[in-house]
């Protein structure tokens, strides 16, 4: 593996998942596989799960790890071509990466969208320009319109908890006080699609994903109904991707222990971080029902699964 920007990345799912189930049962077999290389973990963006499961992933086979968060510690980057620099920018990105590689053997890169320019956000501008300017393998931490490590965690994690060959997996849009972006969604169907799922995504009307990523699949505005049966539900909202970052409230539309009823005893599923009462329920996060915190934890392995195929590669 040269980088891990996509699911187009991975040439062998089945494999992979494979690989990440038995890091899981003995993440310590290659603690000298990254001996005197260094991991740098570049967010322009906030992260508690991501930076930290990268981060022992990548101590678990001997690497170093370097953070720079950029808008607190770093200069303000530029990444338009052919301007002066006499604004608020003090670095171009076209120097600020081929240094970065110059430290580090592998760099993670967070960066999310601003979501008032839906054709910028999706242009991914910025991972493009680490991949373009960089010299060495780059990480996916959550770009603007995807998510991997997220959603290779959640492959695993419903491999895990599944009790029928193929799962009824419904991915459900919930409300939310703030306009988020839809790379996890987009990446879960992107990684969803590849799996021998039953898969259903459930949305109010006017909150559809972009075509590229729900191609294929079902969708059912109505929610109740798309839950008939669900041995899974992935809960994630997204601000809308028509009128692009618009807020949708639908209050209604979150998640509580009545409308599992009809379910197949759902495992319920998000990314976390979420905000209880708003996006999913207590009574259904303090339930059996919630397999949020082991997913959580399955993000160390297949963060390690990442850093290993690309360490084996260098
Ligand atoms: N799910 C996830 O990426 O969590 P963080 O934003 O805390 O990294």
């Amino acid at each position: 593996m040269k980088h891990f920007i996509s699911i187009k990345d991975v040439a062998d799912l089945t494999g992979l998942i494979k690989t990440s189930k038995e890091i899981k049962q003995n993440p310590h077999t290659d603690s000298e596989l990254g001996r005197n290389k260094t991991l740098g973990l570049v967010f322009f963006n906030s992260s508690l799960r991501t930076r930290m499961s990268t981060t022992r992933a990548a101590y678990n086979l001997g690497m170093n790890v370097i953070a720079l968060n950029v808008s607190s510690d770093s200069w303000q980057l530029e990444f338009s071509d052919g301007i002066r620099m006499d604004g608020g920018t003090a670095e171009h990105i076209r120097e600020a990466v081929p240094v970065l590689c110059s430290y580090c053997d592998i760099i993670g890169v967070r960066s999310f969208p601003a979501l008032v320019n839906r054709e910028e956000d999706y242009s991914e501008k910025v991972i493009n320009s680490f991949i373009e300017f960089g010299t060495c393998p780059i990480v996916n931490l959550e770009s603007a319109t995807l998510h991997p490590l997220q959603s290779f965690t959640d492959m695993l994690t419903i491999e895990e908890f599944k009790s029928v060959d193929r799962p009824k997996v419904v991915m459900t849009w919930a409300p939310h006080i703030k306009a988020l972006p839809q790379a996890v969604s987009n990446s879960f169907l992107q990684w969803a699609k590849q799996m021998d799922f039953e898969l259903t995504i459930t949305h109010p009307e006017g909150l559809e994903l972009a075509s590229e990523f729900t191609e294929g699949i079902q969708v059912e505005y109505n929610q109740e109904k798309a839950f008939e049966k669900a041995d899974f539900v992935y809960v994630k909202n997204w601000s809308s991707y028509q009128d692009y970052g618009k807020v949708v409230g639908q209050p209604d539309w979150e998640i509580t222990l009545e409308k599992l009823r009809n379910t197949n005893e759902a495992k319920v599923m998000h990314c976390l971080p979420v905000r209880r009462n708003v996006v999913i329920a207590d009574n259904v996060l303090d339930s059996d029902h919630s397999i949020v915190i082991p997913q959580a934890q399955n993000r160390l392995y297949t963060a390690q699964t990442v850093l290993k195929e690309i360490l084996t590669s260098l």
